[in-house]
């Protein structure tokens, strides 16, 4: 600040004369009209309104005035706060609120555009199949059995009466745990849990198992060395063939709809008399039988297509199991599920069931449920 200046003359007093004032309050209105954020305003403020503000400095001199000019140009300064406070807040405000509306418009959320939502996986087709297989006997009071992969021979092999010199014993069809004498297989088949069914359970059975199954096979679009198997298993008194075929035609519809079954005699070491379980081609249902023009591809022109097998339960199976042949008989089943999906949702190659490609889930797991 000054010394007091007793020779008043305004001229000396630069800042104060009413020009110098209005020339600041018009510099900080322009500066103010011009700042397009609360960033830029806080400088103007700081600028034109803040402690070294050349209003501020400027009111400091008032006291080196004589005190007939004091109250002049302490008003005069006063009434210049005045007007670039109010023009400050009333700025603060437009600008807020353009800020504010900028920020709803940049940072608008559209809650209605598509997200790629987080993959999440999908069921494997394979196991949505299972589910749909091992439900249709559920839901006929039927209970799901289950069984190791790993295996004893025993019940892989001898206790379905496939003695130790089947051909599917050796090694080139079977996966054997460490050494061959460990006797320990990957299951071949699910039929181990027919003999298991059979060695746990109260009489009467009536149990599907699903499951994975191992064979020491090629890997190609009809082949994989690990694929799954649902097998069916009745015993019961009084069971016969006919009970067996009215259960396939059962479950054929459930999977397939209005599409015929078919058995042909064929051989299974635990069941007699044992059978191949066809479905009519579902794709020319046997339209291309006889007509040489039109083969079919997926059925060779045979009107059929090989589903899996069947049989009446051997008696010596039973009596290896420790039921009584005599009073008790009993039905089994099974099917490869991948060969199961291929029918019923047109998958043409078995590799992409293990490839583990989500697309194929979930491109098959809606049609497959
Ligand atoms: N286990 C047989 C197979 O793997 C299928 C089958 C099951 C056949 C039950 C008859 C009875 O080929």
């Amino acid at each position: 600040m000054s010394g007091p200046n007793t020779n008043y003359d305004p001229v000396e007093v630069t800042p104060l004369t009413a020009e110098s004032v209005q020339a600041m309050v018009d510099a900080a209105l322009a500066s103010f009209a011009a700042a397009e954020t609360l960033a830029d305003l806080k400088s103007a403020r700081i600028a034109h309104a803040g402690d070294r503000s050349p209003l501020a400095l400027a009111n400091r001199e008032i006291g080196a005035l004589p005190p007939a000019a004091r109250k002049d140009a302490g008003a005069r300064v006063g009434k210049a706060r005045g007007e670039i406070q109010q023009a400050l807040a009333a700025r603060e405000a437009e600008v807020g609120a353009a800020e504010l509306e900028r920020a709803l418009v940049e940072e608008r959320v559209d809650v209605t555009v598509p997200v790629d939502v987080a993959p999440i996986g999908a069921v494997h087709p394979i196991t949505a199949l299972m589910d749909v297989l091992g439900d249709v006997f559920v839901s006929m009071g039927w209970e799901i059995a289950e069984g190791p992969e790993a295996e004893a021979a025993w019940l892989n092999f001898d206790a379905l009466n496939i003695g130790p010199d089947h051909p599917a014993r050796g090694t080139t069809d079977t996966l054997f745990v460490g050494d061959v004498e460990n006797n320990i297989v990957l299951r071949t088949h699910t039929s181990p849990v027919q003999a298991r069914s059979m060695l746990d359970r109260p009489l009467p059975i009536y149990v599907v198992c699903p499951g994975k199954v191992y064979r020491a096979d090629e890997f190609d679009a009809t082949h994989v060395p690990v694929f799954h198997q649902i097998e069916g298993l009745v015993v019961d008194k009084g069971i016969s063939m006919a009970h067996l075929v009215g259960t396939l035609q059962h479950l054929a519809k459930v999977m397939f709809g209005d599409i015929e079954i078919r058995i042909r005699p064929n051989y299974f070491p635990f069941t007699e008399p044992s059978a191949e379980l066809d479905l009519e081609c579902f794709v020319c249902h046997g339209a291309s039988v006889n007509d040489p023009a039109n083969p079919c591809r997926t059925c060779s022109s045979e009107g059929w297509i090989e589903w899996g097998g069947c049989g009446v339960v051997n008696p010596r199976v039973l009596t290896a199991c420790g039921i009584d042949a005599e009073v008790y008989s009993g039905f089994a089943f099974g099917m490869g599920v991948e060969r199961s999906l291929m029918f019923r949702n047109n998958a043409a190659d078995m590799r992409d069931m293990v490839e583990g490609d989500v697309r194929f889930s979930r491109s098959l797991v809606g049609g497959a449920r």
